[in-house]
């Protein structure tokens, strides 16, 4: 599950477990950063207004996070024929440090492939909201990366679309505005789509 920050991930990936375990799937949700002791040590670090980090740092902070998460939580989930549904993945790595940030798609792409390794996720939805709309909802205190403002959501939403245009079978844009039910209604649709 991706999108800008404040497009309501959290809200709609908890909604889609419920409506997949409801139909007797085991599921899994996890988180990025953060899902095991070393990312969430590794999430506090990132996000914390006050640590300077450049951006190739930046980039593989959240690979190491990622890379931990992959051999400890989701490899094992998967293999006991778990259904994995992650709050951010290696998407959010594309668009915020490959285009946002500037350091190419595939860079970021080469240095994540030692983080994943084949753990690509089936079916990517990109939940979509103006950015305006997204800075309105976004909540409580803002971290390092959401307080650059909304020139930086601005490239990431337009990263984002340029990872649809590159694959378009396996990435989505959702449109995420209106109510929670009606962006749930969407995001069962694109997963029902891609899975069955
Ligand atoms: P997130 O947990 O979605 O923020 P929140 O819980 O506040 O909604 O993500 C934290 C921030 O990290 C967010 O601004 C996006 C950023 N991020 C990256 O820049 N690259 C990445 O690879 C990941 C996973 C997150």
């Amino acid at each position: 599950m991706e999108g800008v920050d404040g497009a309501g991930k959290s809200t709609q990936l908890e909604l889609l477990a419920t409506a997949l375990r409801a139909e007797g799937r085991e599921v899994l949700t996890t988180r990025e950063p953060g899902g095991t002791t070393l990312g969430e040590h590794l999430r506090g670090l990132v996000l914390d207004p006050a640590v300077a980090i450049g951006p190739n740092a930046e980039a593989l902070i959240f690979a190491a996070a990622r890379a931990e998460l992959v051999a400890t939580v989701i490899e094992p989930a998967l293999a006991a024929g778990v259904w994995v549904i992650s709050d951010r993945f290696v998407d959010s790595s594309l668009a915020y440090q490959g285009i946002a940030r500037g350091l190419g798609i595939d860079a970021v792409a080469q240095a994540n492939a030692l983080a994943v390794g084949p753990c690509q996720p089936d079916v990517v939805v990109i939940l979509d909201l103006p950015v305006s709309a997204a800075t309105e909802r976004g909540d409580e205190e803002r971290d390092r990366i959401e307080s650059e403002g909304s020139d930086l959501q601005r490239l990431v939403a337009e990263g984002y679309r340029e990872l649809v245009r590159r694959e378009p079978k396996r990435r989505f844009l959702v449109d995420a505005t209106g109510s929670q039910e009606r962006v749930h209604g969407r995001v069962v649709s694109v997963v029902r789509e891609v899975t069955r």
